[in-house]
């Protein structure tokens, strides 16, 4: 057959991926064909809008570079990120959950122990925290000498990486044989989504605002343990309800408590009283654990 309208083509196209010898990547441009395929008709897409979206798409490849991700940031605020934590991070009961990485992860970033400044050399002061907590298993358990990759934006909104300078705000700290940790930091702010490209153009013609509430991110990792990706938000913040990347749960929201301390806060080298969050978090073990998140390694590629 050679002559094709809007009833067979779709079929057609799927017949041509018969001899297709991987069968997970046959599924995948099948249902890709599908779909595609049924949202031109659904919408009954015109030429014009076509060629638009080749040029969204084109704009969103051309802001990519190998500090910049518009692809993912697109995927972000579309849902579909969190779509497939969702799919793949089912975790254990009592286990902290997963969610979205983000754009600002970097490896290579300082080690820490237990009692970290991280904010020695931020540029920007902001409220100051002293975060402490415990990693556990789901059975209560401690988990001795657990990692844990925090990053987070400074108090104007904006990550160490969207400028040219030094880490900052960012460390990789190493909890205690204990299963203890504790570090200073400043309490996040919520912030803006990079909104200077295509994606920010497609957030504002849609009308939505491209703020996400203030969070810190946190990778825990610890051998015999699944990794979890993952971010401790501030409750009370005013972007909860509407974070622009669908990121929030409400296990993920923490209590930064006034804590009136003078010879703590005088230790830590901040003005009494001080803001603490107590934060544990909880791994499922690797072999009861459903489907692993591909662990993020110190040789991985910047994401
Ligand atoms: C972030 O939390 O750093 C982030 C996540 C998704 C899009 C932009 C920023
Ligand atoms: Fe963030």
């Amino acid at each position: 057959m050679r002559q094709f309208n809007e009833d067979t083509l779709t079929d057609a196209v799927i017949a041509r991926l018969k001899d297709v010898k991987n069968p997970r990547f046959k599924k995948l441009m099948t249902s890709a064909v599908k779909h595609l395929h049924a949202f031109a008709r659904d919408v009954e897409l015109t030429e014009e809008e076509w060629f638009e979206g080749i040029r969204f798409l084109t704009a969103v490849g051309q802001k990519c570079d190998d500090k910049r991700q518009e692809f993912i940031l697109l995927s972000d605020i579309l849902g579909l990120s969190m779509m497939v934590v969702a799919l793949n991070h089912k975790t254990a009961r009592g286990a902290t959950e997963a969610t979205v990485l983000g754009p600002f992860f970097a490896h290579g970033a300082k080690e820490y122990g237990y009692g970290a400044d991280l904010r020695e050399g931020c540029t920007v002061k902001g409220e100051d925290v002293y975060v402490t907590g415990r990693v556990l298993g789901v059975d209560g358990k401690t988990i001795p000498n657990a990692a844990l990759d925090i990053w987070q934006a400074k108090a104007d909104g904006i990550y160490d990486l969207q400028t040219d300078g030094e880490f900052e705000l960012r460390g990789r700290v190493k909890a205690n044989a204990k299963g203890e940790y504790a570090f200073a930091s400043y309490k996040p702010k919520f912030y803006s989504i990079p909104v200077d490209g295509p994606v920010g153009e497609l957030v504002r013609a849609t009308g939505n605002h491209h703020m996400r509430p203030a969070h810190m991110h946190a990778i825990v990792s610890a051998p015999g343990y699944q990794q979890v990706i993952t971010h401790v938000f501030v409750e009370g913040d005013p972007y909860l309800d509407g974070d622009a990347v669908f990121a929030v749960k409400d296990s993920l929201v923490g209590k930064y408590k006034k804590v009136n301390d003078a010879a703590l806060a005088k230790k830590l080298g901040m003005p009494n009283p001080f803001l603490k969050l107590a934060w544990d978090f909880r791994l499922s073990s690797e072999k009861k654990g459903v489907k692993a998140r591909k662990k993020i390694a110190a040789s991985d590629a910047v994401a």
